[in-house]
């Protein structure tokens, strides 16, 4: 299968890629390395079944030469982390919500499948832990930023 994984030099997309290569599955990564490492993929580099590009999920372009040929897509990208999300509210929402709808329209143009591993932040207040995704959820005040 060729698996495309966005995000796929940070910390759950790394493990992913390590997983896919071991079951026998060609794959490609697209991360812009802002706050992946490529030392979390550095085993792989040369490889025959992994490629890696160093690139923006923003740059539709590029995204478009390769989503036809893929058989299936995790969509890893984000701008994660609150502090890092505090320190670049616009370049934030512009990864999540623009990086997610090129991601999301292509996967639509090319009906190809797609798994969106959303956010953490989407459990809020909810302290009973292990979380289902069927929980109600609670989320702060909007005039707090985490929760706007
Ligand atoms: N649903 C849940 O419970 C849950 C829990 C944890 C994480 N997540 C989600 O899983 C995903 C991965 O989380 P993680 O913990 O591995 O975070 P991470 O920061 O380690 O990985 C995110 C990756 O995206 C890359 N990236 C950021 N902006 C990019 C851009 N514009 N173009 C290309 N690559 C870009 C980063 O360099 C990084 O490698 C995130 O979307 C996160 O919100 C969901």
């Amino acid at each position: 299968m060729k698996v495309l994984i966005t995000g796929g030099a940070g910390y759950i997309g790394s493990h992913l890629v390590d997983a896919l290569i071991r079951r026998g599955d060609e794959v490609l990564v697209i991360d812009n390395l802002s706050t992946g490492k490529i030392e979390n993929l550095r085993h792989l580099l040369g490889h025959p079944a992994f490629h890696f590009i160093n690139d923006s999920i923003l740059n539709e372009s590029l995204l478009e030469r390769f989503v036809p040929s893929m058989d299936l897509i995790f969509h890893l990208a984000a701008a994660v982390g609150v502090r890092n999300i505090l320190q670049d509210p616009l370049a934030a929402i512009n990864t999540n919500v623009r990086g997610t709808e090129v991601v999301l329209g292509l996967a639509f143009k090319y009906w190809k499948r797609l798994v969106l591993a959303s956010t953490s932040e989407i459990y809020g207040k909810a302290s009973h832990v292990p979380f289902r995704e069927d929980d109600d959820r609670v989320l702060g005040s909007t005039a707090v930023a985490r929760w706007s």
